[in-house]
């Protein structure tokens, strides 16, 4: 499957709280900024497809915040649940410019979060 790369925001204006929620090609992404730098994964908590943005973020992890699941930012893994692990998209950083690469397909349905 291919993908192409879409700028999102300049690194300097990205959120103080280390997160944010975008639609990247038709793709609900959460962007966050962990120790070890930028990471993008799929919005959508793969227990009951619920927005992950709205979850806390800690030592490189998100918390789901409707039954708790957390998953490392990083690598997408889902950690001490059974559930599976998030889809990751890559990023970089071009000229001060934090981008995103998203499959050219839109997500289908079970890629989608609920209650957007
Ligand atoms: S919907 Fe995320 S843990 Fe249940």
């Amino acid at each position: 499957m291919s993908e192409a790369w879409h700028s999102v925001i300049e690194e300097s204006s990205f959120p103080e709280e280390g997160k944010l929620a975008v639609k990247v090609g038709g793709w609900h992404v959460l962007l966050a900024r962990t120790d070890d730098g930028f990471h993008a994964v799929n919005d959508r908590c793969t227990h009951q497809a619920s927005l992950l943005s709205g979850g806390r973020i800690r030592r490189g992890a998100v918390m789901c915040p409707l039954h708790g699941a957390r998953f490392e930012l990083a690598t997408g893994r889902c950690l001490g649940s059974a559930y599976r692990d998030l889809r990751v998209f890559p990023v970089r950083l071009e000229s001060g410019m934090i981008e995103v690469a998203v499959p050219d397909a839109p997500p289908g349905m079970d890629e989608l979060p609920v209650g957007i």
